[in-house]
């Protein structure tokens, strides 16, 4: 006695089938066992194999199926066999298929657990950088050197699991990391910008099973991680710009306060400075003091004359000199400029480029005031360059902006001394040859024209000035 009726066509006309085979179609629902069991519970047996024309192994005779299920899929099955013809009898079915039902439910249960291990092991891993992320001591290195590690926990095999993030020109790596293997990749998006990759890698083969080897829960887990990491990093860069920008606001108020101390101090020594000049002229023009009183007055009158100039560039840093603006043309002060320099920097061995722009506006500025920018930059440049090198001296405007731009080659600049350079009396040059005032002046000039300076410089490698000047309507 036998169902076997239920086979499908095709496997008759091809002679016998396999029992392993028949099977395979069992679990994978090619074989619909309902439509021929009007019983809820299904099963499939045969008393006589050959009959039947199953090959069902060697000697068995008789076997009998029972499907497992779970979700109303066949997850498995329970296949009974017997050398026997006629080993089977209906009446024991019942039995068998509660012990199927039971193993489905253990199933049920079994992969459950599983689930629930996995999902416990994705969210502690997602808990664990939420963690690190909250962090404020961390720094961003530290964050996803931290992270990386954290990934392979998890993974559904976390000891072949390895990870590697690569952000920018940085790349943050588990130690056996290596490509070439199953892997999933989710990008790293920082500010709607792809600016660097999550991977996850298996160093062994591993079971295929949603996405590779991957679970498409693992798929979702790395991309809520990429976008996590994306945060972080949009947060971190926002809050380094904010920093930059208290910098500069602290920066200018230093040199505000130092501007008003220069400019009340400038004041104050005017004046004697004033008399001594005053009556040192006047002392001279006395026709009975000796030789020697003379040459030592005119060492008075030279001295009062530089310090005089001292004063005004004070006075210029502190805004307190008004400056005469007119229209311009930004071009014109910068070939003056060259005109007055070029002999001298040719001989010291200092080749010049020159890109002035066609399109530049004229801009409302005081000349003189603009060529003492120009002067003071190009003679820093020059003294950086003691054994010759490149000066560029460029123009451009956009539609707010001029811009003047001058580099050279010359030894370049720490960040030490760049935080100080605009700060009156800083200078690293020898007291002959320096006062510190060069670029105070400039500072206050380019800060009265409502402008900003901007430096780029590397120690041993040149340095970059920057000169916004904005552009109001010129009657
Ligand atoms: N192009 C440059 N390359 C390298 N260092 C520079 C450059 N420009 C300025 N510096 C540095 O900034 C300091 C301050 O410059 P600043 O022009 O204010 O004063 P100074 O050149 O030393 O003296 P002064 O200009 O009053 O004669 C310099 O002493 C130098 O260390
Ligand atoms: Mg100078």
């Amino acid at each position: 006695m036998n169902n076997l009726n239920l086979m499908r066509k095709t496997d008759e006309v091809n002679g016998a089938k396999t029992l392993t085979n028949l099977c395979y179609d069992i679990i994978n629902g090619e074989v619909n066992l309902n439509i021929y069991n009007s019983s809820a519970r299904d099963k499939l047996w045969s008393n006589n194999t050959l009959e039947a024309n199953i090959d069902a192994g060697q000697e068995i005779l008789s076997f009998a199926i029972f499907p497992v299920r779970f979700n109303h899929e066949n997850i498995g099955l329970l296949l009974f066999k017997s050398d026997r013809s006629n080993f089977f009898s209906e009446m024991e079915f019942p039995f068998y298929q509660d012990v199927a039902e039971a193993l489905g439910i253990a199933f049920k249960h079994q992969i459950a657990n599983f689930n629930l291990r996995e999902r416990v092991k994705e969210l502690t891993c997602l808990y664990n950088i939420a963690t690190l992320t909250a962090s404020q001591e961390l720094s961003l290195d530290e964050i996803l050197d931290s992270i990386v590690k954290i990934l392979p926990s998890g993974w559904l095999y976390p000891e072949a699991a390895q990870a590697r993030i690569v952000f920018e020109e940085k790349i943050y790596s588990t130690p056996e990391f290596r490509p070439g293997f199953d892997k999933l990749v989710s990008s790293l998006i920082v500010n709607n910008i792809q600016l660097g990759t999550i991977e996850v890698i298996y160093t062994e083969k591993k079971p295929e099973i949603d996405e590779g080897p991957f679970l498409k829960e693992e798929r979702n887990l790395i991309n809520t991680i990429a976008k996590e990491i994306g945060i972080i990093i949009e947060r971190r860069l926002a809050s380094i710009e904010k920093e930059k920008l208290k910098e500069q606001l602290r920066h200018a108020d230093r040199l505000a306060t130092i501007g008003q101390l220069a400019a009340g101090i400038a004041h104050e020594l005017n004046e004697p400075l004033g008399s001594i000049l005053g009556f040192a002229q006047l002392s001279q023009k006395n026709d009975k003091i000796p030789a020697q009183v003379s040459k030592d007055l005119n060492k008075v009158i030279d001295a009062s004359l530089h310090a005089r100039e001292i004063i005004k560039n004070l006075l210029v840093f502190a805004r307190q000199t008004p400056a005469k603006m007119v229209p311009i043309e930004i071009n014109e002060v910068v070939k003056e400029c060259l005109d007055l320099l070029s002999g001298r920097m040719f001989k010291e061995g200092i080749k010049i480029e020159v890109a002035l722009s066609e399109d530049i506006p004229q801009i409302l500025a005081d000349p003189s005031q603009i060529n003492q920018v120009m002067v003071n930059l190009i003679v820093n440049s020059m003294q950086a360059m003691p054994v010759g090198g490149d000066l560029r001296i460029e123009t451009s405007a956009d539609s707010d902006v001029v811009y003047i731009t001058v580099t050279d080659s010359g030894i370049g600049m720490d960040e030490q001394i760049i935080k100080q350079i605009f700060v009156p009396f800083f200078t690293t040059k020898d007291v002959n040859e320096g006062t510190g005032l060069g670029l105070a002046v400039v500072h206050g000039i380019v800060s009265s024209h409502g402008g900003q300076i901007k430096v780029n410089s590397k120690l041993g490698e040149g340095s970059k000035f920057e000169i916004q000047l904005p552009i109001k309507s010129v009657e």
